[in-house]
């Protein structure tokens, strides 16, 4: 009887194990496909080393076959001194590409994947044209600036952005890769404005219809002061030393909302502000490197001048106007501007009071705080640049004094 229920009792604990066992099988298989599921749904849209690089190849592909032409072609192609690194991008946006060139970081960017999606310049479908004449080479230019950028721009400053190409032997094929490149918009605008403007990516090279600027470090919405500060000024010992570093960063974008709004022949309107499309140099100078949805004042006039029935019709990204009940039409006007923006997305995330408050304080800190909200919910009639700027430079002060005081 003994020897029965031992046997049965170790019956039963097998049993027992045995289903524990399974069921905890059962759990880990739930919990490990849901999890692969969720993360393949989550960034199913985020590009691949294998497309990336066979997008590349594709590239070299035309090289070889002598479709297309670019300073940087060589390098890519044969003597691999430019050598993939990863891709940045989602689907279907513009393909970004991380570089290695000579030891440095550099960034490959274009529109399309394949050279065969853009337009081929109308001169060179006669076949048996022998050259192009500089006026004829500035007319279709200055038509394509025109129809990309919504810009007439002067004869000396479309020079320069034509460089020599049409004087080499292999002209017709150099002519059909700049032309592909100027049906990019951020590659005509960082090209325009890179001499005029710190706040630019500078244009390093080209192929084809790729075009590689500078690597810089490039601003993230997940992190609380948005752009990596060690990466740019090293080891931040305190908090004192992050706020000064933030604050030199703000004056930055300050200088750029003004360069923009000023110095150009139209103003230059920001439509897509988020800390993403910026980035900082080591100088702390900041840099928009995303200019797909930045628009000369004429471009942005016809962006937002469409029919509609309420105001919300007259939304375009970071940029609005109202919708006129006369007549149905959104104003051709933008009625916020790039410093409203700029204060709403990214110094507001800075200076709010429980970030500024955990570190040192300083005098200026809640003053500050307040300007900022106000600068947010600005309109085009208020003026809070002025405000905003002398806060700064005073908090810069205080801070370089105190960092002086204690080191
Ligand atoms: N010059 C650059 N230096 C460093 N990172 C960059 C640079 N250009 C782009 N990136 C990174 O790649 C991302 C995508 O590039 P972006 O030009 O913004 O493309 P998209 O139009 O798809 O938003 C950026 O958010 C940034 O993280
Ligand atoms: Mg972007």
């Amino acid at each position: 009887m003994r020897v029965f229920s031992f046997k049965w009792l170790r019956l039963k604990l097998f049993w027992r194990n045995t289903i524990f066992f399974l069921l905890f099988w059962v759990s880990c298989w739930i919990f490990v496909n849901t999890f692969l599921y969720v993360h393949r749904s989550m960034f199913s849209d985020h590009c691949t080393d294998e497309e990336s690089k066979d997008i590349l190849a594709g590239l070299c592909y035309d090289y070889i076959e002598g479709a297309v032409a670019g300073d940087l072609c060589e390098d890519l192609c044969v003597t691999h001194q430019l050598v993939y690194k990863h891709c940045l991008y989602y689907h279907p946006g513009k393909k970004v590409i991380e570089a290695d060139w000579h030891g440095s970081t550099i960034i490959l960017k274009s529109k399309s994947e394949a050279f065969s999606n853009f337009m081929a310049p109308f001169l060179l479908e006669e076949s048996d044209k022998q050259t192009v004449s500089d006026s004829e080479l500035l007319v279709m230019v200055a038509v394509e600036i025109k129809n990309v950028l919504g810009l007439d721009l002067p004869n000396n400053t479309i020079m320069p952005i034509m460089a020599e190409r049409k004087r080499s032997p292999n002209w017709k094929v150099e002519m059909a890769s700049m032309w592909s490149l100027f049906q990019q918009e951020e590659y005509l605008l960082f090209n325009l404005l890179q001499d005029f403007s710190r706040h630019v990516l500078h244009v390093i090279g080209t192929c084809g219809h790729f075009y590689a600027v500078e690597f810089l470090s490039a601003g993230h919405a997940w992190r609380q002061s948005l752009f990596n500060l060690e990466e740019v000024v090293g080891q931040c010992s305190n908090d004192q030393k992050r706020m000064k570093a933030l604050i030199d960063i703000a004056v930055s974008f300050l200088d750029m909302v003004r360069q923009f709004d000023n110095d150009f022949s139209h103003r230059l309107h920001l439509c897509d502000v988020k800390p993403e499309n910026f980035a900082i140099r080591n100088d702390l100078t900041v840099v928009a490197i995303d200019m797909d949805m930045a628009f000369f004042e004429p471009k942005m006039q016809n962006i937002l001048e469409q029919k509609c029935t309420s105001d919300k019709d007259c939304n375009f990204f970071d940029c609005f106007s109202t919708c006129d009940l006369n007549t149905y039409m959104c104003g051709a006007q933008r009625e916020n501007n790039n410093l409203q923006v700029i204060c709403d997305k990214i110094f507001r995330r800075w200076f709010t009071l429980s970030i500024m408050k955990s570190g040192n304080s300083f005098p200026l800190q809640e003053k500050l705080h307040k300007a900022v909200q106000q600068c947010a919910q600005s309109t085009n009639k208020d003026t809070p640049y002025i405000e905003l700027y002398k806060l700064l430079r005073a908090s810069q002060k205080q801070l370089q004094k105190r960092n002086e005081e204690h080191p």
